[in-house]
């Protein structure tokens, strides 16, 4: 299978169907999802994981909930459709694309008009919309980032963090988008995948991705990223992003801060690649992004061993921000942009 064709959000008939990516790379499998409740626990449990493809996942899953309501009194619609928007919004709190796609679907059910089976017809294709549109704007995100990665002699090797691939969007990837990119253009030699603790989403996704393509990739764990960098290793790092504020300062998987300061005192430009969705202008800095903390057991278990004695405490915050001074530029789907023209750049655009 070419990772090309890597899909992990995806509507046949009557249902939704997710790559479940709890279980990769040992095994492919698919996870139905028919009620809005079921596609809450998939996020909660990342079945379906990373920023763009929640959104889509949870745009599907108002639809979803939707279809559950059994009236057909617009107004009782719309009260009980706003129950269903809340579960799914408590899901994860830090990737703001969750919270754009919901928004996005119920601000549509409020605007369109007729019986409540119209409604739910269009709240189908609205969330068909937002699927296939966040494919087509992961390509345009590889093909600026390809154009914005430094020129030298010989192909670059790339040092990315987590999995920003097709598995973390509808499609093709942001970060990931950007690797194929340069692949297919004959620019890149291989991939740097830092393992990415405690959930291993660069080990066990960005690798497998890579594998399905034929890009070579290396995995390293997070601690040898300094050390790759200092033997000139690496001349670019790209990441994607949960949550950019308006200065941009940029939310990610927990340990992309660590990577921006060591690339920014090695000289590596350091990207970040996130559609238009993923920027939250409703925050200034960096400091307002609410940041997830998942259970503890991610870091003292790995399968069925237990890795620290009894006693010890745990802090396991899912992200980290990134500050605006440490990004060379994010690519969106409106071209790549230095953080401190953000705001200003994509309002001559007319996109904000
Ligand atoms: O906790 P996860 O696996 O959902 O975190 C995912 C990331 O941090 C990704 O890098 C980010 O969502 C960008 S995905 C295109």
């Amino acid at each position: 299978m070419s990772s090309t064709q890597v899909y992990p959000v995806t509507w046949h008939h009557d249902r939704v169907h997710l790559i479940d990516q709890t279980r990769l790379p040992n095994e492919y499998a698919v996870v139905d999802i028919t009620r809005y409740d079921d596609m809450a626990w998939a996020i909660e449990t990342m079945v379906v994981r990373g920023a763009p493809a929640i959104g889509v996942a949870a745009a599907y899953g108002v639809y979803l909930g939707a279809r559950e309501i059994q009236t057909t009194d617009r107004d009782t619609f719309l009260t009980q459709l706003e129950e269903v928007a809340k579960r799914l919004r408590s899901t994860r709190p830090t990737a703001v694309n969750l919270f754009w796609a919901i928004d996005r679907m119920t601000k549509t059910a409020h605007q369109t008009l007729g019986p409540v089976e119209h409604l739910k017809t269009v709240l189908l294709e609205t969330a068909q919309a937002i699927n296939a549109n966040d494919i087509r704007t992961c390509q345009q995100i590889g093909d600026y980032g390809l154009a914005a990665l430094p020129s030298k002699p010989g192909k670059l090797r790339i040092l990315t963090h987590c999995n920003a691939g097709a598995l973390a969007t509808a499609g093709y990837g942001t970060a990931l988008g950007v690797v194929r990119s340069a692949w297919s253009a004959g620019r890149l030699e291989r991939v740097f995948a830092d393992e990415t603790r405690p959930r291993l989403q660069g080990a066990k996704l960005t690798a497998w991705e890579c594998v399905q393509e034929g890009i070579p990739v290396t995995v390293i764990t997070d601690n040898m990223a300094a050390h790759c960098m200092q033997r000139g290793m690496i001349d670019a790092v790209v990441v994607g992003a949960d949550r950019i504020a308006a200065n941009g300062d940029t939310a990610n998987k927990i340990g992309t801060y660590s990577v921006a300061l060591v690339a920014k005192a090695h000289n590596i430009p350091f990207y970040v690649a996130a559609p238009l969705s993923t920027i939250d202008f409703a925050i200034g800095d960096g400091s307002q992004i609410p940041i997830e903390e998942r259970h503890p057991s991610e870091i003292y278990e790995i399968g069925d061993t237990t890795l620290c004695p009894s006693g010890a405490e745990f802090y396991n915050p899912a992200f980290d921000v990134t500050p605006a001074r440490l990004i060379t530029a994010i690519v969106t789907e409106y071209g790549a942009i230095a953080p401190a023209s953000l705001q200003a750049e994509l309002a001559t655009k007319r996109v904000v």
